[in-house]
């Protein structure tokens, strides 16, 4: 039988707890990022996007405005869904949000272990490398086809 899968959108109170099953299990405990670095006060006010297969939550992302820029992170997928495209339709879902918001740019930090994931939808380098949580990174943005 087909995986049943839904996309939400939503606020902190929406989906932070949905989306932070999927973070804690990704980001803490597989990368060992301290707890208190990978949550903050961006949480908040970041709209987060959450894939549900069998109403649990599989993947998610973050986005935020800052300055007048549109950033999105904490990517993740857990380990045992990766590679059924699911990441890609919580980006394809990111991209429709931001094209109904009218943004015309989006941002990222991404971990540059996984720069080509963002590649394949048309995000640029923008400048060298730097370290965040001690994990090398680099800014990329979109903002062609949105
Ligand atoms: C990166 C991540 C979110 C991808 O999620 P996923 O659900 O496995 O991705 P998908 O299956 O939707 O893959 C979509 C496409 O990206 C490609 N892709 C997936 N992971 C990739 C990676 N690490 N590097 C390069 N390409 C990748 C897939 O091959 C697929 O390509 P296709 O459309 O041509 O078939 C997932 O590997 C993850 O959670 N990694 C650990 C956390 C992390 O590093 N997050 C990024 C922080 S910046």
């Amino acid at each position: 039988m087909k995986d049943q899968v839904n996309i939400k959108i939503g606020s902190y109170d929406d989906y932070y707890k949905d989306a932070n099953k999927v973070r804690d299990a990704v980001f803490c405990v597989e990368q060992k990022i301290p707890a208190d670095t990978e949550k903050d006060e961006k949480d908040e006010t970041s709209t987060h996007i959450v894939l549900f297969v069998r109403n649990e939550p599989v993947s998610t992302l973050r986005v935020f405005e800052e300055n007048g820029e549109y950033v999105f992170g904490r990517v993740a997928t857990l380990s045992c869904h990766r590679g059924k495209g699911y990441g890609k339709k919580v980006m394809l879902a990111l991209h429709n949000w931001a094209r109904e918001k009218g943004i015309k740019k989006l941002t990222c930090h991404a971990q540059e272990a996984v720069k080509d994931f963002y590649v394949k939808f048309g995000y640029e380098i923008e400048g060298e490398p730097f370290l965040e949580a001690g994990i090398r990174h680099l800014k990329m943005s979109f903002s062609d086809r949105l």
